[in-house]
Formats: C-alpha cells, sequence, structure tokens
C-alpha cells in the first residue's frame, strides 16, 4: 500500500500562476530579435526547463554567427528583464479562486504545502501575488544547481519540509517536471500542458481535484 501523502509540492509557473504567456513574449522579444522562429510548441519545451537551458533550445534554430558565453548570459540577463518587467502587472487578482480554495482546503487537512520551481524569480512572483505566507517551505532555482528533469528542486523542498520523499505529491504542468518528481520517489499529478501526455499519477483537470486525491483512503 502506498504511504499517506502528508505534503504536496506545487511546481509555481503554469501551477499556481500563469506566468507562462511572460515567459513567452519575453522570449519571443529576443527570438524575433535574432531572427530565430519561436512559436508555442517551443515555449513548451522550456517548461520547468532553467533559463540558461531555455535559451540552448530556442538557440538550435539559430544559423548566424556562433554567439559567446558572454552574449548568451547578456541575451538571459535581457530576456529576465523584459520578463520582470511584465511581472509588475501582477498582483493578488493573478491567482486564481481554484488555486486560492484548494491551498486553504489543503491547510484545513494539515497537509504540509511547498513551492519548487525551477524559477530564480519564485520569491518575487510570491511576494507579488501575495501567496508567499502560504507556503510552508520554497526550494527554487536559487538553490539548485540542476534544474527539472533532475529531482534536486523537489528533493530540496522535501529537505525543508523535513518530511519523506515518499510522502509528497508534486503538482507540474511540464513534463520535465513530473520525471523530476518520479526520480525524486515522489507521487505526481500532471495538469495543463503534461496532462495530455498521461506520465503522472494523477491527471487533474483542475487542482481542487487534489482534495479528494488527498481524501482517497486507498491512497
Ligand atoms: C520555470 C519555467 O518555472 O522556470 C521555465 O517553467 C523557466 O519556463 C524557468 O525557464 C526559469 O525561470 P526564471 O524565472 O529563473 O527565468
Ligand atoms: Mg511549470
Amino acid at each position: 500500500m502506498n504511504t499517506k501523502i502528508r505534503a504536496v509540492i506545487f511546481d509555481l509557473d503554469g501551477v499556481l500562476v500563469f506566468t507562462d504567456r511572460f515567459h513567452y513574449q519575453a522570449w519571443k522579444k529576443i527570438a524575433d530579435e535574432l531572427k530565430i522562429p519561436f512559436d508555442e510548441q517551443i515555449n513548451n519545451r522550456l517548461r520547468g526547463v532553467s533559463r540558461m537551458e531555455s535559451l540552448e533550445i530556442i538557440l538550435e534554430q539559430y544559423y548566424g554567427t556562433p554567439l559567446s558565453s558572454t552574449c548568451k548570459e547578456a541575451l538571459a540577463e535581457k530576456k529576465n528583464g523584459i520578463y520582470r518587467e511584465l511581472l509588475t502587472q501582477m498582483s493578488s487578482a493573478d491567482v486564481s479562486d481554484a488555486v486560492r480554495d484548494t491551498l486553504t482546503q489543503l491547510k484545513k487537512k494539515n497537509c504540509l504545502l511547498a513551492v519548487g520551481s525551477s524559477s530564480r524569480n519564485t520569491r518575487f512572483i510570491l511576494e507579488r501575488v501575495q501567496l508567499t505566507d502560504v507556503f510552508d517551505a520554497v526550494a527554487d532555482g536559487t538553490m539548485i544547481s540542476r534544474s527539472k528533469p533532475d529531482p534536486e528542486v523537489f528533493l530540496k523542498a522535501a529537505e525543508l519540509l523535513k518530511i519523506a520523499p515518499g510522502q509528497c505529491l508534486v503538482v507540474e504542468d511540464a513534463d520535465a517536471g513530473i520525471e523530476a518528481g518520479k526520480r525524486a520517489c515522489m507521487r505526481t499529478a500532471a495538469i495543463g500542458d503534461a496532462a495530455a501526455h498521461g506520465k503522472a499519477d494523477y491527471i487533474l483537470s483542475s487542482l481542487t481535484e487534489l482534495l479528494s486525491i488527498l481524501d482517497d483512503k486507498k491512497r
């Protein structure tokens, strides 16, 4: 029988908040300047992947003069500046009722809550949408050396929560994140883009469905 789930570790971008459109807009500007094709399909490959790795994926279709690592750093920095500017539009109104209600209900069930995100902007975003105080732990891109599909960020979240990985459920919109959750020996729930791929233990059409997963006594 499975161990009881005592903690839920949420990915941030695309699960708690819909910053994916801002990532898209910012990368699109960079790609357009370099005359590189960039569309939603390529953008989906960037889910859960670190900033520099995202740039490398975008550059797969760049056939101009080879770019030095300094130049790549500058491009990533520029993208982040555009992205951070877009993020300033965000407020608590950008957290859906489904997200807020689910977090509140999970807390009522004494479930530990954490964020496990590759983003180095995690703290900034949580502050903007006023979610910082909701979580018992936040593991983010500033604390890890390997991004998803490596399990590091989720294992870090479990360590901060002082809980065994087997007692955690990861919620993800990225295939890379589902793989990371599995490699961390955690249970996984897919929402959004990752839900279409059927690799997770649970497929969610809404975050509120987490509540019945946690209630399921057979789990
Ligand atoms: C992840 C996003 O959460 O964070 C990726 O899904 C993004 O698309 C990554 O590249 C890194 O984000 P940031 O904010 O550090 O550039
Ligand atoms: Mg995500």
